[in-house]
């Protein structure tokens, strides 16, 4: 029997997933990390964490599983995207990375706007400049750290960093490099265009490659490190929402995945490259061949949550915080939360915007704010659908639910009647991980594509169907949701 590997390097811990040739997991290891916020809106982590995080998840799961490392065919690599890496000719790391969540660099989102032109950049890359992205933390490295930025020899992200310190080669894959900003949509790879009026030397961007396409293979000095064998074949994979998106197998039009991690990602995958003209959703390559997606992320989805019962409700578990909400009507009796504890991306570009209830009466008490914050969350989320929408994007056919807040049915029928839509859910649970393996999978032959490859492992397990009353309901609550940060953004700016 092969086995296949799957690495994710999250914000939060490095994982590894071993599974088998018929896509069962075998077992699974998580090394934790933090990342520091050493100034506000700024965020950051030493890439060090992410191999040492490897190395020691990937140790764990051979020794649990007890297979021969020979008998792993292939290993696939996913992690966050959007962070810089920078590391100098002799492949050391320059600088923390700046990673996804950081937010220090509207000034230089202004200035590649200026510089490209915004409706020419969409254009080009299908994508408004964000301060997420790569390419404005490039611009913010030159502009506030010359001397680091005078050493760069290549620029890598995240997950491309394990992969350079399990392979020894620089490479990337498609799906990651589209959240650089320096992608041309068409074509898949880097935009001479973009990198020219950037600055960026073309040499300092590694290669890019299809998910499944392998771009190397375990070094001697790293099969040492991991217990793997040297030789083993490396996967380009994805950034860790398009490989998500292959682990609920949302490869095919019509298909899209929904998941309420920290963060919320809703994710179209779409046939053609295609874009919001604005460039308020992502337009990215899949990690398949010949695919592409839109992708609405908001930033605190599950996070919200999170933050409100360890703010509002510490010690509390979440089954014994959610069940009370349950018995307040939709529409929490007029409370409304906005959920942009972290400032926003999806549909509000916004690093200023701030979380609030609204709406407070005495007649509140806990479990309507508990309430509002679901609510509120799939609100922003629905906002996404909106745009989607608006971009042309008409035939949803089905809304794959995963990630830690789908666990909960009340959550996931609020959802439900606030998107007006069937959620269904699958039987994988590793998500991105389990994307990774399934990409390394199609590499090294076992399945002849990532259709087939997500066919033959993904299963629908379980349907949540809207309620009609529920949904006239809520059709009102979004009409005054999507009235709130207009009404606030010029107080949100203010209050830094
Ligand atoms: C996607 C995004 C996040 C990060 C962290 O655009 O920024 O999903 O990849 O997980």
């Amino acid at each position: 029997m092969a086995y296949l590997i799957g690495i994710d390097s999250s914000t939060t811990a490095t994982k590894a997933l071993l599974i088998d040739g018929k896509g069962r997991i075998v077992a699974v290891a998580a090394t934790e990390y933090e990342f520091q916020t050493p100034r506000p809106l700024w965020s950051e982590q030493d890439p060090a964490l992410w191999w040492s995080g490897a190395v020691a998840s990937i140790r764990q799961v051979l020794a649990a599983s007890g297979i021969d490392p020979a008998a792993v065919a292939g290993v696939g690599l996913t992690g966050q995207m959007h962070g810089l890496v920078l590391v100098d000719a002799a492949g050391q790391v320059l600088r923390p990375s700046i990673l996804w969540n950081d937010q220090r660099t509207a000034s230089q989102c202004d200035e590649i706007r200026a510089r490209l032109g915004k409706a020419e950049l969409i254009r080009i890359t299908g994508n408004d400049a964000l301060t997420g992205f790569t390419a404005p933390k490039i611009l913010w490295v030159q502009e506030n750290e010359p001397e680091i930025y005078a050493r760069i020899h290549k620029i890598l992200l995240p997950k491309d960093y394990v992969r350079y310190r399990l392979t020894g080669d620089f490479a990337t894959d498609r799906a990651g490099a589209g959240g650089t900003l320096l992608v041309e949509l068409a074509t898949r790879d880097w935009s001479p265009g973009v990198v020219q009026a950037l600055g960026i030397r073309p040499e300092w961007l590694p290669p890019t490659h299809e998910g499944t396409q392998i771009t190397g293979v375990v070094s001697a000095t790293a099969a040492e490190a991991t217990g793997l064998r040297a030789g083993t074949p490396v996967v380009g994979g994805g950034g860790d929402q398009a490989a998500q998106a292959t682990g609920v197998g949302a490869v095919e039009e019509g298909i899209v995945a929904l998941t309420l991690g920290t963060s919320g990602v809703v994710f179209a995958s779409v046939d053609k490259p295609f874009y919001e003209a604005e460039g308020r959703l992502h337009a990215f390559p899949h990690s398949l061949p010949g695919k592409w997606h839109l992708m609405g992320v908001m930033l605190s989805a599950a996070g919200s949550l999170r933050w409100y019962r360890d703010t509002l409700a510490p010690g509390v578990a979440y089954d014994d915080l959610l069940a009370p909400a349950a018995a307040i009507p939709p529409g929490s009796d007029g409370l409304f939360f906005l959920p942009y504890l972290t400032g926003e991306r999806t549909p509000h570009p916004d690093p200023l915007a701030r979380g609030a209830f609204v709406g407070l009466t005495v007649r509140h008490g806990q479990p309507h704010m508990t309430r509002a914050v679901l609510e509120g969350v799939a609100f922003g989320l629905r906002d996404s659908f909106e745009l989607m929408k608006s971009a042309g994007l008409s035939a949803i056919r089905q809304v794959r639910v995963s990630g830690g807040g789908a666990a909960s049915p009340l959550w996931r029928q609020i959802l439900a009647d606030v998107l007006d839509s069937e959620l269904v859910t699958v039987n994988t649970s590793e998500g991105a991980a389990l994307g990774a393996a399934l990409l390394a999978g199609v590499g090294a032959g076992i399945w002849p594509d990532g259709e087939t490859a997500c066919r033959e492992t993904v299963r629908v397990t379980g349907s949540t169907l809207p309620e009609a009353t529920a949904s006239a309901v809520y059709e009102k609550s979004y009409r005054l949701y999507r009235a709130l940060y207009p009404a606030l953004r010029g107080v949100f700016s203010e209050l830094i």
